[in-house]
């Protein structure tokens, strides 16, 4: 036992402790009360007014993610990838913090525009563009097209009635080793062309002779969760080679190399994460090396961080609902929510860690495996964490780390809608999203 455990009234002379900044927002503490806070909220408030699962998202932890990017990539456009949690408050904090949006489908635009965001600095990417999806995107004016297929380029030319910027996005056959659903640098795989491919190369030229086309740059995107920086060097190298390539053979000088996102997050403590520094460091030696032995002007940069602008800033509630000691099996911890709300761990294998929110843990701890309500028996939120060996139906739960990939890969399985969104920001909380009811699911069922 602790000094404090056994005086709790010593903790209001003291610093409220913090829990591990690499996994939850800057701003999460325990309170008097020994309740987990995030920007000054209870948890447990939150859970006992919005109900349970319900996202928790801290403005400023998002904000803050975009500060760093513009601190450490001075001269590079950050573009926010949209897919890892597009909401119309999301997308006006990243873009008053200066931040580009990349939207991949009518739905994200529709968000970004709802939200304000000047087309103009808007990026629109998919392997599959509809017809009206293009459309959408020229109607409404956005800045950049990703071409990635022969047909988007004969699409767009005859959709554009004005000059449109695009970026033509390339393989650059870099392994990043990473999970096979999200490795997309190495050649054989559904984007973009292969660097250096007959492919590639009828895609620059058919670009080029298309009066309302202005192939303004490459993009690459090499893959997820990468936390080695050197890889992002590697691309920059192979992608200005082919920069400087395309204007030897055509006499046409591309501006823009666009790096895509990728970047490593913690979600465990310890687990490795992205070193902004580093990459800072080794793109522009890379950049440097590459331009000096190609003759080449160097281009401006680009990123697409998702994961790590939003992913730290998302914690995820729930209520205990049972738990059960299997004999000769495991202990597990059963929640209110689970693969609808996040289907990462059955998706990628992911790891998460898991605390009660609602005291401090004191005591004895237990391991046990946090598993969902729904009817799959692969439906795990969290392997082997450590909980309270006296924890109770009816207590909360918090999995750090979640606000990337979590609400905008959430389904309604088992006719169980999607939780709410609820912003803290000093001190006060804001449902951005609501909770999806069994009203709204019957309201798409035509009978
Ligand atoms: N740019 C492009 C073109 C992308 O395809 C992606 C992610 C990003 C940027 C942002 O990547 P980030 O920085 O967020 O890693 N559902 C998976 C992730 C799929 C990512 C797809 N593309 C997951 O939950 O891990």
């Amino acid at each position: 036992m602790t000094l404090l455990e056994i005086f709790p009234s010593l903790r209001s002379g003291m610093p409220s402790p913090r829990l591990a900044t690499s996994v939850w927002p800057c701003e999460t503490h325990y309170d008097d009360l020994g309740r987990i806070t995030v920007a000054g909220v209870a948890l447990a408030d939150i859970a006992d007014q919005y109900g349970t699962p319900t996202y928790v998202l801290d403005e400023t932890e998002v904000r803050r993610r975009c500060q760093a990017y513009r601190k450490h990539f001075p001269d590079a456009e950050i573009i926010y990838a949209a897919k890892a949690l597009m909401t119309k408050s999301m997308a006006r904090w990243v873009t008053e913090e200066g931040l580009s949006v990349d939207v991949c489908s009518a739905g994200e635009l529709a968000i970004a525009l709802a939200a304000g965001v000047d087309p103009e600095r808007i990026v629109l990417h998919g392997s599959g563009k509809p017809f009206a999806e293009l459309e959408a995107a020229v109607a409404a004016g956005v800045g950049r097209i990703v071409l990635d297929s022969l047909t988007e380029v004969t699409l767009l030319s005859a959709l554009a009635t004005r000059p449109q910027k695009v970026l033509l996005r390339l393989s650059p056959d870099i392994d990043v080793h990473g999970h096979p659903a999200v490795k997309t640098g190495v050649l054989d795989q559904k984007f973009g062309f292969p660097i250096g491919s007959a492919q590639a190369a009828e895609a620059v030229e058919r670009i080029l002779r298309q009066p309302t086309l202005r192939l303004v740059g490459f993009h690459c995107h090499l893959g997820s969760q990468i936390s080695n920086p050197d890889y992002y060097g590697e691309g920059v190298r192979r992608m200005v080679a082919e920069m400087a390539r395309v204007h030897r053979e055509h006499g046409h000088l591309m501006t823009e190399l666009d790096l895509g996102g990728g970047h490593a997050v913690a979600y465990r403590c310890g687990d490795p994460e992205m070193n902004l520094p580093e990459l800072a460091d080794i793109v522009e030696d890379a950049l440097d090396a590459a331009c000096a032995r190609h003759h080449f002007p160097r281009p401006h940069i680009a990123m697409e961080p998702g994961r790590a602008i939003a992913a730290r800033a998302g914690v995820t509630l729930y209520r205990v609902m049972t738990i059960k000691h299997i004999e000769g099996g495991r202990t597990f911890v059963i929640v209110d929510g689970g693969m609808n709300d996040n289907p990462r761990v059955a998706l990628y294998g992911a790891r998460y860690d898991a605390v009660v929110a609602n005291r401090h843990p004191t005591g004895a701890h237990m391991t046990a495996t946090v598993a969902g309500r729904y009817c799959e028996a692969g439906d795990i939120l969290a392997h082997d964490v450590s909980l309270p060996a006296d924890l109770r139906p009816g207590e909360v739960l918090a999995i750090p780390c979640t606000g990337a990939y979590h609400h905008s890969l959430a389904s309604s399985y088992n006719g169980v809608g999607r939780p709410p969104i609820v912003a803290v920001h000093e001190g006060r909380c804001q449902q951005i999203l609501r909770r999806e009811t069994p009203a709204d699911l019957l309201s798409r069922d035509l009978g």
